[in-house]
């Protein structure tokens, strides 16, 4: 099976927004709680930061991290998590005892060991606009007034200088504590957004748009809502988890492609909009919740929880096949970034995460960990159109390539492909163009992650069996570069 590109650096698409590489923390099951959290553990630092699991962070390349949630914002005091008395509070979002001990000043302490941008969630499902630029004016005000005055009595003298805030969490879901139609939140949403600019002039807004493309009212939610904000904001957010149904891998492979006529109708919704208003300024997007889940699995479950402190939720632990998605969907954002400024793989750690800690114990990479670490550090720099020609399939998802493919050229000029094969049978054999990077250029290096067993996991017994590895054969001939693609494989090609 064959399949052609061609790479010229004439035809970009954008600069890469690094914060396109960010993640998320959520309190949610062991993402906080002997997740990036421990005290007590042998790795903690005297915070209690797990150092293991910080190293694999920076490793991994995350340049954002947001917080506190996910559903669990809905219902969240941020107070509670500020000061000497912490409070234990029910956590009706995940049905978990929240003890508090780790808040927002414990955050911003992390990012700053971690290296990350912070973007943090205010509450607008059960509270509103005062607490949100209460929040603001602790996190960012310098001090001389009741919140920035606590923040430095809390022991940090320095505003924490947050930039990026959502408003809200997935509000156009009937399972959102406060859920809202999208007139309410619209109101609510402009409302803080213009709240929070009277405070901060420096900000950068994230309007929740849908949950998901199957969601009901997904595209006339985004337009209501921009309707009441579009001024306001600068961001609209998208969420998607993907998961083989009933054993359809061939449409599970096809999630890059999903997610792509996801942003392509998010935007066109955007762009709608811009006209209906008649503004001059673009909306973009903050694909701030992405990831392969097995929400299923979840769900079946969920009536049964108990109320518990940190239990073990969604800890998936993930195989070759669900690695080679994560790797076609951070093509499909890399393909759109032009309009996706700001991704955030859910989550981080423990709890459907590229990372996994055991309690007490050590800390390693799952297989979606290597695509994500690849990207984040060969993706920065120019996105070329690169235009697969490419044989096709057909699935669920309708009519689906074999190869989906980007690249990315670097300050320093050198390229990196990053191809997916998503054929289960064949290798595909890629001839690509690449005579507009001129006669010098070599390839540099070619790793593939895939394997014989397309369900082999990494564990602690064994955290490094499944890992790119790098292959001979590849190679430029008369600026043409040939390489195989083993079925099932996430390929990182790197020339210069
Ligand atoms: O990431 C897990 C959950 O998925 C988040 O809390 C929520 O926003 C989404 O439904």
């Amino acid at each position: 099976t064959k399949a052609s590109l061609t790479i010229d650096p004439a035809f970009a698409i954008a600069d890469v927004d690094p914060r396109l590489f960010g993640s998320f923390v959520e309190h949610l099951g062991r993402c906080v709680y002997t997740g990036i959290y421990e005290p007590g553990h042998p790795a903690a630092d005297e915070n209690g930061f797990r150092r293991d699991v910080l190293d694999l962070v920076r490793e991994l390349g995350v340049t954002v991290v947001r917080y506190p949630g996910g559903n669990f914002v809905s219902g969240y005091r941020w107070e509670d998590g500020v000061g000497p008395d912490r409070p234990t509070r029910l956590d009706s979002a995940w049905r978990s005892i929240e003890p508090n001990t780790f808040g927002l000043g414990e955050f911003i302490k992390w990012t700053r060991a971690a290296g990350v941008e912070p973007m943090m969630a205010v509450n607008l499902g059960t509270r509103g606009v005062q607490e949100a630029i209460d929040l603001l004016e602790y996190a960012n005000h310098p001090s001389g007034t009741h919140w920035s005055d606590l923040r430095r009595k809390h022991g940090d003298a320095e505003p924490y200088d947050i930039r990026l805030w959502c408003l809200g969490n997935e509000m156009d879901g009937p399972w959102q504590l406060g859920h809202k139609t999208a007139d309410e939140y619209g109101r609510l949403a402009a409302e803080t957004a213009r709240a929070m600019r009277m405070i901060d002039r420096r900000l950068e807004l994230v309007a929740c748009g849908s949950s998901g493309a199957t969601m009901p009212t997904f595209g006339t939610w985004e337009a209501t809502v921009l309707k009441h904000a579009y001024d306001v904001v600068d961001y609209v957010s998208l969420h998607a988890y993907y998961e083989p149904i009933d054993g359809d891998v061939a449409t599970f492979l096809a999630s890059g492609d999903r997610m792509e006529a996801f942003i392509a109708d998010t935007v066109a919704t955007c762009d709608h909009m811009r006209a209906v208003t008649r503004s001059t300024k673009r909306i973009n997007l903050s694909f701030d919740e992405w990831n392969v889940w097995y929400m299923r699995k979840f769900q079946a479950q969920e009536s049964t929880l108990e109320w518990r402190h940190a239990p073990p939720l969604l800890e998936d632990h993930y195989d070759v096949t669900d690695a080679v998605v994560v790797g076609s969907l951070l093509i499909a954002l890399l393909r759109h970034a032009d309009r996706v400024r700001v991704a955030c793989q859910a989550q981080l750690v423990n709890v459907i995460a590229p990372i996994f800690a055991e309690p007490g114990g050590p800390a390693w990479r799952q297989t979606i960990f290597h695509p994500f670490a690849q990207a984040s550090r060969y993706g920065r720099g120019r996105v070329l159109r690169v235009e697969p020609q490419t044989p096709v399939y057909e699935c669920a998802a309708g009519e689906v390539g074999l190869l989906h493919a980007t690249a990315v050229q670097a300050e320093d000029g050198t390229v990196t492909l990053f191809a997916v094969n998503r054929s289960q049978t064949d290798a595909l054999e890629l001839a690509a163009n690449v005579r507009a990077l001129g006669d010098g250029v070599r390839v540099l290096e070619h790793t593939v992650l895939t394997d014989e067993d397309l369900g082999a996991r990494n564990s602690a017994a064994e955290p490094d069996r499944v890992r790119p590895r790098p292959v001979t054969g590849t190679g430029i001939d008369t600026g043409t570069l040939h390489a195989s693609l083993p079925p099932v494989s996430w390929n990182v090609i790197r020339l210069g």
